[in-house]
């Protein structure tokens, strides 16, 4: 049976490469497809979600809900990275939607329908999550599984030296995911650091005649070149694949059990994730982090996940 799967998303053009893998994949059934602010505005994410999906036209079509940004404001965005839209500035057309739920209602709801049975995978800030949590009390007992992309290890920050971008983005829903009674899988910085997409691998994705093809050709090249010009990278990181493969294929990461926990108010530190690495502490470990990663395997994984999306 296929695995339910909420996707909490803030596309962004690697959030857009995670959604595209899930849609297509016979292993996962996407009941929802949440919307957060991260990369770029709650609005824009909300139109981006819609977009992704009606331009991929998957076989099954996943609930909607709509982001609203974070209590505490939001600091800063990725647009010098994804474009002003988020998507490479592809400023994809969306029909007006009516009725279109907050994300953490549409969360709260899809879990309460499925008990212990959804794995959410979140690939931005934690801001819905934590009002899912708050909405509902004895919501943590219900989710079967959160997987997340965010926080560092060893690897630093990548929006400020301590900080990765999606704890950064609302250090305080972090901390209340972190410290919720869930099963937590991190996916951080020190993995999906290592996996970046070359010129080459976008030249072996799907063809433009297919839909996949076409959109993944639209929204890529813009960031190839953001990367090149703010970065001096010669590839394209895409985290968010990244931690979509570390959920289909757990076996080409290697995991520890650690005590994980947020940083929120420090002066040069806010959004920096903190473990108890110390000696007979892993009785207290309150989520798996990944640590080490199969580069080549995990690349071919995401490249086959996309053409995948294009078989359809
Ligand atoms: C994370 O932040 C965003 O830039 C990406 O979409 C990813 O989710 C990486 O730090
Ligand atoms: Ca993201």
């Amino acid at each position: 049976m296929a695995r339910k799967v909420i996707l909490d998303v803030d596309p962004g053009v690697d959030d857009a490469l995670a959604i595209c893998m899930a849609l297509f994949d016979p292993r996962l059934e996407v009941v929802a497809v949440t919307a957060t602010a991260g990369n770029v505005s709650a609005e824009q994410a909300t139109r981006n979600v819609q977009g992704i999906i009606e331009q991929l036209d998957p076989p099954r079509l996943p609930r909607i809900g709509a982001a609203k940004e974070p209590d505490f404001g939001r600091e800063g965005d990725n647009r010098h990275l994804y474009g002003a839209d988020g998507l490479g500035n592809a400023h994809f057309p969306v029909a007006e939607l009516h009725h279109v739920h907050p994300a953490e209602k549409v969360i709260c709801d899809e879990v309460r329908a499925a008990p212990d049975a959804i794995t959410i995978v979140a690939l931005g800030p934690l801001t819905n999550i934590a009002r899912a949590l708050a909405r509902d009390s004895e919501l943590a007992s219900l989710i079967g599984r959160i997987h997340i992309m965010g926080g560092s290890m060893r690897a630093g920050g990548n929006v400020t030296p301590a900080a990765e971008f999606n704890i950064h983005c609302d250090p305080a829903a972090a901390r209340t995911v972190f410290r919720s009674a869930t099963t937590k899988t991190l996916v951080p910085l020190d993995v999906t650091n290592q996996v970046m997409m070359t010129y080459a691998q976008f030249d072996e994705l799907p063809p433009e005649s297919t839909k996949a093809g076409s959109f993944l050709r639209r929204i890529l090249p813009h960031c190839f070149r953001t990367h090149r010009a703010e970065l001096g990278l010669e590839g394209m990181w895409i985290h968010d694949a990244v931690a979509m493969a570390a959920l289909l294929h757990p076996e080409l990461f290697h995991a520890e059990a650690l005590t994980g926990d947020v940083e929120t108010r420090g002066e040069l530190t806010t959004g920096a994730t903190v473990f108890d690495r110390r000696s007979g502490r892993k009785a207290h470990a309150n989520m798996e982090v990944l640590t080490e990663v199969d580069v080549a395997a995990v690349m071919d994984c995401i490249l086959r996940g996309l053409h995948a999306a294009a078989k359809r």
